[in-house]
């Protein structure tokens, strides 16, 4: 296994390509590791800070773990699809499974902070959350509301500093 330090920007191109299929976000709590997947987001440029945006929805276990952990790891499979494993991890809660096991992932220790990564991707951020904001509902447009908003599941948006950017290469 070897690491290929990168750039926070780099291979965001392939990063964004693969978002709208979805890519893995981490969590840790104590023991309980839990991965979700997600759509939205992206890295974004704020305070002089590299950082991952990420919107989470209230009814998420993600949400609760967030709430608690204050960091969280981006995985993004670039070479191998991972369909399954993000199709299951993007209906199921980690409330009633332990979707790592389910899915057969492969954890590995983050080399910042204290969340995994998924070893199966290739392309990962390890962020430390320094800033959240609740979805305003007076402040969105009403036609949004009414496509996403209509069981008022709002979003909780994540800034993440991203002290870590790496390909993944090899056996893992
Ligand atoms: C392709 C895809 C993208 C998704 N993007 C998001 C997202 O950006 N934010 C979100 O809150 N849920 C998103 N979801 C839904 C969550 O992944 C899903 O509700 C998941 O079961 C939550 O797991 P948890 O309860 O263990 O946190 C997405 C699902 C799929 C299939």
């Amino acid at each position: 296994m070897e690491y290929l330090d990168l750039q926070y920007n780099e291979y965001t191109t392939e990063m964004y390509a693969q978002l709208e299929k979805g890519i893995f976000l981490t969590t840790k709590v104590d023991e309980k590791v839990n991965t979700m997947t997600i759509g939205w987001g992206g890295v974004n440029f704020i305070w002089s800070k590299n950082v991952f945006i990420a919107y989470v929805r209230y009814s998420r276990e993600t949400y609760n773990m967030l709430e608690k952990a204050e960091e969280f790891t981006i995985s993004v499979p670039l070479t191998n699809e991972m369909r399954k494993e993000l199709s299951f991890c993007g209906v199921k809660s980690g409330r009633d499974f332990d979707k790592i096991t389910e899915c057969n992932l492969t954890l590995i220790n983050g080399r910042k902070i204290g969340t995994p990564i998924i070893g199966e991707c290739d392309l990962h951020y390890e962020c430390k959350v320094i800033y959240k904001q609740a979805i305003e509902p007076g402040s969105i447009l009403d036609s949004v509301k009414e496509r996403f908003y209509k069981n008022n599941n709002y979003h909780v948006i994540y800034y993440g500093e991203i002290v870590d950017t790496y390909m993944l290469k090899g056996e893992k």
